[in-house]
């Protein structure tokens, strides 16, 4: 299975989310817009593995108290097939903290991790084609703010031919 360690974000930032990228494909931006109900902020992507348990486990090395959650400007990272345009969000040291003893309890575990630094951002769309910038989303995101209760493990799987991200594991954080 395919899998991921990241954040489950609040109803009302999904609606909130899920209202900008409509907005945005009304001012003529084309790409893959993320479903509304698949909206999250990646902590750590495993990619495919079938040890579960074993990424399960490495949640509960984490141990960090629950930290503000607060979003930040658009941006993108360029790819060859089309950008994927993303909200981002702030660099709290709490975020940063959990994600950093995450990776270290998934590699000590033995799962091979990109070297990738750590880009807090939730993804809006991929294979983005807009003559201008995902600043141009910044007008319809207000400021979203939440606090972080839990971690989750979630599988990435194709439903009927329906990316979804389903939650097999969280972990709360106290
Ligand atoms: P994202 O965080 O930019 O949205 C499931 O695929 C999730 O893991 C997505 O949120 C995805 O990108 C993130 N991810 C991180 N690295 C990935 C990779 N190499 N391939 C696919 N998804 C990756």
């Amino acid at each position: 299975m395919r899998l991921f360690a990241g954040l489950e974000l609040p109803a009302a930032w999904r609606r909130s989310l899920a209202a900008a990228a409509a907005q945005l494909e009304r001012a003529g931006v084309r790409g893959r817009f993320t479903r509304p109900e698949n909206f999250h902020l990646t902590l750590v992507f495993l990619g495919e593995t079938c040890r579960a348990p074993a990424a399960a486990a490495a949640l509960e090395g984490v141990s960090v108290p629950p930290f503000p959650l607060r979003t930040a400007a658009p941006g993108r990272f360029a790819k060859r097939g089309g950008d994927v345009w993303w909200l981002g969000a702030e660099p709290h040291p709490g975020l940063l903290e959990a994600q950093r003893q995450l990776e270290a309890a998934l590699r000590a575990a033995g799962f091979a991790l990109e070297e990738r630094p750590f880009r807090p951002h939730i993804t809006l769309a991929r294979q983005v084609r807009s003559p201008a910038g995902p600043e141009q989303a910044a007008p319809f995101l207000p400021p979203l703010a939440c606090t972080v209760r839990r971690l989750t493990l979630f599988s990435s799987e194709r439903v009927d031919g329906i990316l979804r991200y389903l939650p097999i594991y969280r972990r709360p954080l106290m």
